[in-house]
């Protein structure tokens, strides 16, 4: 394909870009050049921007081949899939369900996953097929099977590959399965998130055979997990960075809307106010909300924000028993708190948010995962006793050895609350910040 004429934006400059960040190395940087990523995204894409949870609104190629072109050529996901397929408007949809992955999110995987020649990788998470691509021409086609959930994203992204010249076996079909057919292999990559890492993945890894998954708790914060098989049928390794990617989709968590919690009363309802000296605004960073979500799970934050700025962080269980409020002003040292239900929700937050700095703040590379198989589950070690009772998750991440610290940011500045809006009136996940996206992070848009 040429240039769109003054498109300045393109491969060689997203080349430097990465090669400078450290993310493409030298062993990745052929195949980068044999598969440009403009072959595999499609024609009608919603760009994303790096570090954020937003997606612009849709580009038609054959409309606007300028800004299709930067937007391909730029370190950021591109959606191109909304709600399954449901949503195809010119604005965006609920759930993004399908996109191409950030350039640094997919060569900083790719790295992590060390593939040496002759290794056999499978992958979930089709999506555009570039991955799949990247692979293939590293390890040849037939040492890369691919699975993707969604039928028409699946035919989309082979009719792309045959069109590059690869031929990676691609599956339609759930992931979380695997492809036992090809298994034993060295290498399982996943390029969508998961809370509970599938036993079909640790299975069909041979031993000494490495996983590279994105993993995050339903609150939120999000990190690539790379953990190594052992003969024993166990997996066990540490988190490399922050990420932000779409849920397996078995996995996705629905989050019911406010008024399924307060019933038909309006707010405060039956919930029993208090005051805190923690800012809600404290508790929004993809690190911290990592930790909390570990300490407190079936549980997710929502921002409802008003026009002056200021803001209201909820939080819900996804049992639909308990709801908590928290109210952000600035220039406050004290906020109002509002809980209902038998969690009290901000408490258990507030909790393990003094675990974390208690800790010293730890950051994604201070904790490990460990994988049992599923008949024999260890509980987590914690180091500590926060969160509910009665609501463990296992396995979930734990502190390791210090490798170093991390400090984590300082409060952001806000406006005063004028309202408390209804369905929509917010942004959402609890101010998350993710650092870097690989695609977007499903989010409802309502509350
Ligand atoms: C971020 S995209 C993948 C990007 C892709 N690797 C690429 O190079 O374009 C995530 C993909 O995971 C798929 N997915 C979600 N749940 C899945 C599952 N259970 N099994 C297989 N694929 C799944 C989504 O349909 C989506 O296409």
């Amino acid at each position: 394909m040429t240039m769109p004429e003054g498109a300045e934006a393109g491969p060689e400059r997203l080349v430097s870009a990465l090669v400078d960040k450290g993310v493409l190395t030298s062993d990745w940087l052929p195949a980068f050049e044999a598969v440009p990523r403009h072959r595999f995204v499609p024609d009608v894409i919603w760009p994303g921007r790096a570090g954020m949870n937003r997606q612009s609104d849709r580009v038609i190629r054959s409309e606007e081949p300028e800004v299709w072109w930067r937007a391909v050529y730029r370190d950021a996901p591109i959606t191109t899939q909304w709600d399954d397929g449901a949503y195809t408007g010119s604005g965006t949809g609920r759930i993004p369900s399908s996109s191409n992955s950030m350039p640094t999110m997919v060569f900083s995987m790719l790295s992590a996953l060390d593939v040496d020649d002759g290794h056999r990788v499978m992958e979930t998470g089709t999506g555009t097929g570039w991955n799949a691509a990247l692979l293939a021409h590293r390890l040849g086609s037939a040492n890369v099977v691919t699975v993707e959930v969604d039928g028409a994203t699946a035919r989309a992204a082979r009719t792309r590959l045959t069109a590059a010249g690869f031929d990676p076996l691609v599956v339609v079909g759930d992931g979380a399965r695997g492809h036992a057919p090809r298994s034993p292999y060295d290498r399982v990559i996943a390029t969508c998130s998961t809370g509970r890492i599938p036993p079909a993945w640790v299975a069909q890894t041979r031993p000494g055979g490495v996983i590279v998954a994105p993993w995050g708790p339903v609150y939120g914060g999000e990190a690539v997990a790379r953990i190594t098989v052992a003969e024993d049928g166990t997996a066990a390794g540490r988190f490399t960075g922050s990420s932000a990617f779409m849920r397996l989709r078995a996995q996705r968590t629905a989050r019911p809307h406010v008024r399924d919690y307060l019933k038909g009363r309006p707010w405060p309802a039956d919930g029993v106010k208090s005051t805190t000296a923690l800012s809600p605004d404290d508790v929004g960073g993809w690190a911290v909300m990592f930790a909390i979500g570990l300490q407190v799970p079936g549980a997710f934050p929502w921002t409802e924000s008003y026009p002056d700025g200021s803001y209201t962080l909820w939080l819900r269980d996804t049992a639909v028993t308990s709801w908590a409020t928290a109210d952000y002003e600035p220039d406050r040292t004290a906020y109002e708190v509002v809980q209902s239900g038998p969690r009290r929700l901000w408490d258990e937050v507030e909790t393990a948010y003094r675990w974390w700095v208690a800790h010293d703040r730890p950051g994604f590379d201070r904790f490990g995962l460990t994988v049992t198989p599923p008949r024999a589950p260890a509980l987590a070690r914690h180091p500590r006793p926060p969160g509910a009772p009665g609501h463990r998750i296992g396995p979930v991440p734990v502190l390791v050895r210090p490798v170093r610290t991390r400090r984590g940011r300082g409060p952001r500045r806000g406006c005063r609350k004028t309202a408390r809006g209804g369905a929509g009136a917010g942004i959402l996940g609890a101010r998350a910040r993710a650092p870097r996206e690989a695609g977007a992070v499903p989010r409802p848009r309502h509350p």
